[in-house]
């Protein structure tokens, strides 16, 4: 039995010891008793899972089992954990539909994509288009590239909320120059959960020789699509936000036929083929609790992205329908299959949005995201629940939501 399956059998023994699996993303029997396997403390009631969410105890367990095995042997096993990342990547590979060899593990979607930002061979003069409400980290990084190299940054405006995507397409396209080399976008934006329609955006710009870079940090494992689906060259996630596996976990995708010229973060030139996926990886002394990412994976395939999805998309709806007729309730999120998956952006008219967040933490124990934070293109708090959450929990941010008026 390979190291993946053994783990397998570990982390999905707590969704197999449920009743019975969901029968659908209103099952509420099944869905409380998953909701239960998340050791939180309910006091506060996190709608920020788009920041920060809580593994379900089987991964935890892992990780703490994987940190004492460690600790007792450290001698013996800390050079000794590269082969068991293997069937991790298979596993990662498995879920977005890639070879494995084009799928490196690493520490965040900052790091897999500042691999991409910083290693792509750009020069002086050539462009990179993105959008003016991509994730200060990647925006950063191109800042840098900007600084140090005299590539142009050309940062793009999109509708919010956007209900038409073909617009999107149609904004990268009209900005395309004789020197634009690469698109870098969020799918989706992670201030209002707009989804992007990237498999027609890189098929746009490949038909342009440009190359396509996906920050998926806030849609892998939560909303359900394969490689087919975007046809991007890079693309880069957090695995601790979605797929709920240990702080510190990332995946980075690249294409095959690319990986030979993106220099990695940490130079690996004596150790490893510029060819070979594993050069990203090679960022020193790591820990052993990195894979419990393996728990991760099954905790997740147990369930499945299509069950998983469904639950997110039913949670967002229910909060959304009981609050959508207050007055001054305002949303800055589209609410179709391709436009947003669980993650959306709600303004109350006339309430600034920091009081707004404040109010719900102090008086009703909600945790949202103020997005004021930012960007200035518009308002509101960013609400995002997960599987942790029950259906009351929903109802009391719906309800909250409704006397926000008399709570700032
Ligand atoms: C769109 C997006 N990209 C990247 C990141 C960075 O993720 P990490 O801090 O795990 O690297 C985030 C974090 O919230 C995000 O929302």
């Amino acid at each position: 039995m390979d190291f993946l399956s053994r783990r397998s059998l570990l982390a999905a023994a707590a969704v197999s010891t449920l009743k019975a699996a969901p029968s659908g993303p209103t099952d509420e029997k099944s869905w409380r008793e998953i909701a239960a396997l998340y050791p939180v403390d309910r006091k506060i009631l996190n709608f920020n899972h788009a920041g920060i969410g809580t593994s379900p105890r089987p991964v935890t367990d892992a990780y703490i089992k994987h940190v004492w095995s460690e600790e007792k042997a450290v001698p013996l096993t800390i050079f000794s954990y590269g082969p068991q990342l293997e069937p991790i990547r298979q596993g990662l590979a498995t879920l977005f539909g890639a070879d494995p060899e084009e799928i490196a593990i690493t520490r965040n979607a900052t790091e897999s994509l500042n691999a991409i930002l910083l290693g792509l061979p750009l020069k002086s003069g050539d462009e990179v288009l993105t959008t003016t409400l991509d994730y200060w980290a990647m925006l950063d990084a191109l800042q840098q590239r900007e600084q140090r190299d005299g590539v142009v940054v050309r940062k793009l405006k999109i509708p919010v909320p956007c209900e038409d995507l073909s617009q999107i397409v149609r904004i990268f396209e009209q900005a395309i120059t004789a020197k634009t080399k690469l698109i870098l976008v969020s799918h989706p934006i992670n201030l209002n959960g707009q989804l992007f329609p990237i498999r027609d955006l890189s098929r746009m710009a490949h038909a342009k020789g440009i190359e396509v870079v996906v920050d998926a940090a806030q849609s892998f494992a939560l909303a359900e699509y394969k490689l087919a689906d975007l046809e991007c060259d890079y693309l880069g996630t957090s695995l601790h936000k979605w797929l709920q596996a240990p702080k510190g976990s990332g995946m980075l995708y690249i294409k095959r036929d690319k990986i030979g010229k993106v220099w990695p973060l940490f130079a690996s030139g004596g150790t490893r083929p510029k060819e070979d996926i594993r050069k990203f990886e090679l960022y020193g002394t790591w820990s052993e609790s990195i894979l419990a990412i393996g728990d991760a994976i099954a905790f997740h395939n147990s369930l499945g992205s299509t069950a998983k999805e469904a639950r997110h998309r039913y949670l967002t709806q229910r909060w959304v329908d009981a609050v959508k007729g207050t007055p001054g309730i305002r949303f800055h999120t589209a609410f179709g299959k391709t436009q947003s998956c669980g993650i959306t952006c709600v303004e109350v008219e006339g309430l600034n949005s920091g009081a707004l967040r404040k109010a719900l933490l102090d008086k009703r124990g909600i945790l949202t995201m103020d997005i004021t934070r930012r960007t200035q293109e518009f308002k509101g708090i960013r609400i995002s629940p997960s599987l942790a959450n029950t259906i009351e929990e929903v109802d009391k941010l719906a309800e909250a939501l409704r006397d926000a008026r008399k709570l700032v």
